[in-house]
């Protein structure tokens, strides 16, 4: 049982369904919170948006091995179930939803879930079938949960037009809501990875976010597009940046790539590039809007 502070732990299908029809038949409507767990102030303040949308609240934790590639951290990934608990704990959470791995997806699994549009270009150019695994567990955990609203943070932007786009194509009753991006006191946006950084990877972490907020003034100012992009790829090297995947600008819905100036409808200006850590490079992601100039 869950209790005012301390939401209830579920593994199994049948007890999540089980709850939220209880919920439902109280009148109650669920606000849905996915994650991968190693929680921090970035997921917590998605969970508040959430408990300001609905009586109810479910949070699910589950590292989705669909999503990351052959090479990448999925074993790493950092897992701490007891400290995620520890820091739901009192925020009116009424489900963690943990499943592992079998319960998710059976041996013989073989749907996929491809969204094109807005899933082909940014991340898909560098990892190629990501999209395909947030997707498919996506729906599947949305279809297990049901809720009436689904939180996911603006800082995987390309991640939440996916979400918007397969939620609207699969006619799936579910109201998508973006929250803003949670930033340390140095700007960093907030993710469970950047737990690999010592004070050194830190620093070059948060260099990111001053860069690309400098690029977005001059991209307002009506600065060339191509130079602006150019000067701030350069500069994530300077800063100590082993490699930058991309800085793009693109349409902010469509997420159309835009080469050129001038900025005629919101934008997006979004970055991926490789922080060094002590024993990894720490893929970085970070975005912000660029007003029409
Ligand atoms: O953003 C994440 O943490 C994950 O991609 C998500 C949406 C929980 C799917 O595994």
């Amino acid at each position: 049982m869950s209790t005012r502070n301390q939401p209830a732990t579920i593994r199994s299908l049948a007890s999540l369904r089980t709850r939220v029809r209880a919920f439902r038949q109280e009148g109650d409507r669920i606000a849905f919170v996915p994650t991968m767990g190693a929680l921090h102030e970035g997921h917590l303040s998605l969970i508040r948006l959430a408990k300001r949308r609905a009586e109810r609240v479910v949070v699910s934790i589950f590292v989705n091995p669909t999503q990351f590639a052959p090479g990448e951290d999925f074993e790493a990934y950092p897992r701490d179930l007891k400290a995620d608990r520890k820091l739901l704990a009192g925020l009116g959470v009424d489900i963690i939803y943990t499943p592992n791995r079998d319960h998710m997806y059976h041996d013989d699994h073989s749907t996929t879930v491809r969204v094109g549009g807005v899933g082909d270009n940014l991340e898909t150019d560098h990892r190629p079938t990501f999209f395909h695994g947030v997707a498919l567990v996506v729906a599947k955990l949305l279809n297990r949960v049901q809720p009436d609203h689904a939180v996911f943070g603006e800082k995987d932007y390309q991640q939440l037009a996916v979400i918007r786009r397969l939620v609207r194509d699969l006619d799936m009753p579910v109201e998508i809501v973006g929250a803003k991006i949670a930033r340390d006191s140095h700007g960093l946006a907030l993710s469970s990875r950047n737990q690999y950084f010592d004070e050194a990877g830190l620093a070059t972490a948060r260099a990111l976010n001053g860069v690309m907020f400098a690029a977005r003034d001059r991209l307002q100012d009506n600065e060339s597009v191509e130079a602006t992009l150019e000067w701030a790829a350069r500069s994530l090297i300077d800063a100590g940046f082993a490699a930058v995947d991309y800085v793009s600008l693109a349409d902010a819905e469509s997420l159309a790539p835009i080469t050129r100036g001038p900025i005629d409808a919101p934008a997006r200006l979004l970055i991926a590039a490789h922080c060094p850590a002590p024993d990894r490079l720490v893929r970085l992601i970070d975005n912000c809007a660029v007003d029409p100039t």
